[in-house]
């Protein structure tokens, strides 16, 4: 019998590493990675785009329900569609990441993500990273992790990967508008970022992303061989 494929969580703070360790992870293990944040940024593109206020969540969530939002694997990695529009670079521009928050704290907007990303996972072989996934999206996911790490490391690689995008931030911005955004997304009152109970907390302040890779899917292996034996 061929071994169960799994759902995999990876939850945590903005820049923790999730989707580095995510997409590796996914495709060390044949999997399909869900990048839940990009879908949540191609929801505040499109509030954006259309001139909506990010303070009426109203009309926010129309403007949402009726956005096609797709994720498509491609062989330079994921891509993001908003209305038949590839998209990927556009939802890491400073101004969506600004609005991400507001736009993702709204209820009907999480319905139509939480949605999408269940039918997503329904088959298994999936890994999920986002703020939601172990405690709301999939609660009895067959592995979660929630990966933290300091501020100065955090800061250090989004100021980095903004960098190899042409954007030049400098640290002290980096680091308020993450601190700003962990705030937001933790203390909203839909869904708000929380380790799930059952989770395995990975600090990757000093761990190389091998070291992160390794550790999620040695665990996956670990828990596949487990259920072999049942
Ligand atoms: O992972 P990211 O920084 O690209 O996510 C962007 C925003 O989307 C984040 O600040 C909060 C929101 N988000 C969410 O509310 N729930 C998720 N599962 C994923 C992201």
């Amino acid at each position: 019998m061929g071994l169960k494929k799994l759902v995999i969580a990876i939850d945590g703070p903005a820049a923790s590493g999730k989707s580095t360790t995510a997409r590796r992870a996914a495709a060390l293990l044949g999997y399909l990675h869900v990048d839940t944040g990009a879908m949540y940024r191609a929801a505040a593109l499109k509030v954006l785009r259309t001139g909506t206020s990010p303070d009426d969540p109203e009309r926010v969530s129309q403007v949402v329900e009726d956005a096609r939002i797709v994720l498509q694997r491609r062989d330079d990695g994921l891509h993001v569609t908003l209305d038949g529009e590839d998209v990927t670079d556009e939802i890491r521009t400073p101004a969506v990441t600004r609005v991400v928050s507001a736009v993702s704290a709204m209820r009907r907007v999480r319905d139509v993500m939480v949605r999408e990303q269940r039918a997503l996972g329904a088959g298994g072989g999936i890994v999920l990273e986002g703020r939601d996934i172990g405690t709301v999206v999939f609660p009895d996911a067959d592995l979660k992790f929630f990966l933290v790490a300091g501020i100065d490391a955090r800061a250090r690689r989004r100021q980095e990967e903004l960098r190899a995008r042409g954007v030049t931030v400098s640290i002290a911005a980096v680091k308020e508008e993450l601190g700003e955004r962990d705030r937001l997304d933790s203390t909203r009152d839909e869904s708000p970022l929380r380790k799930a109970d059952d989770a395995i907390e990975l600090d990757t302040s000093a761990l190389t992303i091998d070291q992160q890779v390794a550790a999620v899917v040695a665990t996956a292996h670990r828990v596949m061989g487990e259920r072999e034996k049942k």
